[in-house]
């Protein structure tokens, strides 16, 4: 007999909205509301299991193959890339990268390379050569509104969402680099192999995000 579906579920905070969303599917989450620290819970009849994950091994569980499918944010896509199938935006998680300096700052004055902080240096490093511009990036890996507040840089590029974090360090967006929301990706394989399950899924998923559009 097959292996039940597998679905890594990025822990924290798309956690709850996945969950919602696969009750409002009408699968069973009991085992995943009431998980204590079990990491690998079975939803709906048992065949499907969400497998709980940070975000950066969302992706490396589903681009080997031991996860069908996954939900991941589009932060994290950027930032990783990696050989998978980006299936449907899931519409939750919304923020957004954006470019923050100390308040008041002109980020463009002066003529030296500008050093950023962040926690993705490959959406930073993308950003400004699309710009045309070099910077020096250092790589920080929690708190980065540390780093323009302790002089380590002039800038960082990092997730807003409410925007708080920014506010209460004296810190203000400079620039969008771009929107971020939920993603759902599958595995190349398992798309062919186990085709008309998944399918059936995703097409559960999808028409559940059209009934939630038309509202
Ligand atoms: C993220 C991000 C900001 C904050 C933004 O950090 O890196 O620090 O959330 O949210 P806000 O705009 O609603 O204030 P997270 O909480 O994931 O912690 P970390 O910085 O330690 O990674």
């Amino acid at each position: 007999m097959q292996r039940p579906i597998r679905i890594a579920l990025t822990k924290g905070r798309l956690e709850k909205d996945t969950v919602g969303m696969f009750e409002q599917l009408g699968l069973d989450c009991t085992a995943v509301r009431e998980k204590g620290r079990k990491l690998i819970l079975p939803i709906g009849d048992g065949s499907i299991e969400v497998v709980l994950a940070k975000a950066n091994d969302v992706i490396t569980y589903v681009e080997h193959g031991v996860c069908d499918l996954g939900v991941v944010g589009k932060d994290t896509i950027l930032e990783m890339q990696g050989k998978f199938y980006e299936l449907l935006d899931l519409g939750f998680g919304r923020c957004k990268f954006a470019l923050a300096v100390k308040k008041g700052t002109d980020f463009y004055s002066g003529y030296g390379v500008k050093t950023i902080a962040s926690k993705y240096p490959n959406v930073t490093r993308k950003f400004f050569e699309a710009k045309g511009m070099d910077v020096d990036i250092v790589k920080i890996e929690g708190s980065v509104e540390l780093a323009p507040l302790l002089e380590l840089s002039d800038g960082i590029v990092d997730i807003v969402e409410t925007g708080t974090t920014l506010k209460e360090n004296g810190l203000e967006v400079f620039e969008d680099v771009c929107p971020i929301s939920a993603r759902l990706i599958a595995n190349t394989v398992s798309m062919k192999l186990r085709q008309q399950e998944l399918e059936a899924l995703i097409s559960k998923i999808e028409s559940y995000f059209s009934t939630q559009d038309a509202n």
